[in-house]
């Protein structure tokens, strides 16, 4: 039994994570030799918590809620993306090395290409509405694939200010959808995307009238629970496609996997019932 891959996903809470159901689905799925746990970690025992996990040889983690700061100071080395993003969510374990990840952006780019395979990304105007950890993956990942421009709407407007040090082709637009610069910049954009908790079971509507928006742009939520959000159900309403938020949930996990257990997963129909279940 020694050569069980063990992997898992650390927080605090954990227990409602999604990772272990994903994770057990693929090593089933594949055959492998392997086992993925829930691990909660409260934030005072962080670092006891990951040499545990070292020494009994964990091949890596993911990293979710509120541990995805704070596990920077504890790896070796980050990737470029995760120091880009300025979030870990993936931990590979190698000779001892905590090596960190984000392939948040892969997942929300991924589930983009899987829904709308025929929408090309580059040199296209995106409208973000959020400037936290989320945005920032999204971001990342729209300019990885060339879009030209991107529009950034947070409630607190010197949260998107700060990603202009951070990213290029950026501009900020107040948190006020009934503004002619609210609606023009609207009326120019290919992609609209929540990034915000709004809309979300237990969470108020995000304050959005889509009027404005072209009948042919994209519109992304990276909420889903519940998987039809209110401004995805207006999207629909007027006839824009929409993509749902649980293939980016799905998406991410893959890369992860894939360094674990050297095979890059695929997200199929089964996996998504079960997610949604
Ligand atoms: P995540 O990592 O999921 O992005 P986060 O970094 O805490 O989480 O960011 C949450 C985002 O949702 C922020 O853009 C936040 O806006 P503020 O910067 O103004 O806090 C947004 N958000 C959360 N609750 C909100 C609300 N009730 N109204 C508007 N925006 C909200």
């Amino acid at each position: 039994m020694s050569n069980i891959i063990k992997t898992g996903v650390i927080g605090h809470p954990i227990s409602h994570s999604k990772s272990p159901l994903i994770h057990n689905h693929w090593i089933k799925k594949y055959g492998l030799s392997g086992e993925y746990l829930p691990i909660d970690i409260p934030c005072d025992d962080l670092k006891s918590r990951i040499e545990d996990l070292k020494n009994e040889s964990y091949a890596g983690f993911n990293v979710t809620i509120p541990h995805k700061e704070s596990i920077h100071e504890l790896c070796d080395e980050i990737d470029e993306t995760a120091a880009k993003i300025g979030a870990v969510n993936t931990v590979i374990i190698k000779d001892g090395k905590l090596l960190g990840r984000n392939t948040d952006a892969f997942g929300f780019i991924e589930n983009i290409k899987q829904s709308a395979p025929n929408f090309s990304l580059k040199d296209k105007t995106a409208f973000v509405l959020g400037a936290g950890g989320a945005a920032k993956a999204v971001i990342y990942g729209l300019q990885q694939q060339g879009i030209k421009k991107i529009f950034i709407c947070n409630r607190t407007r010197a949260k998107a200010e700060n990603l202009l040090q951070h990213f290029t082709n950026l501009e900020v637009i107040d948190w006020c959808s009934n503004s002619d610069d609210y609606k023009a910049s609207l009326s120019e954009s290919n992609l609209l995307i929540n990034t915000t908790a709004l809309g979300m079971n237990g969470q108020p509507e995000l304050p959005i009238d889509l009027k404005s928006l072209n009948k042919d742009a994209l519109v992304s939520d990276i909420v889903y629970a519940p998987l039809i959000t209110p401004l995805l159900e207006s999207a629909q309403a007027r006839g824009n496609k929409i993509i749902t938020g649980i293939g980016m949930l799905l998406h991410q996990a893959r890369p992860a996997f894939e360094a674990w257990y050297g095979v890059m997963p695929e997200v199929d129909e089964e996996l998504q019932q079960k997610a949604l279940a």
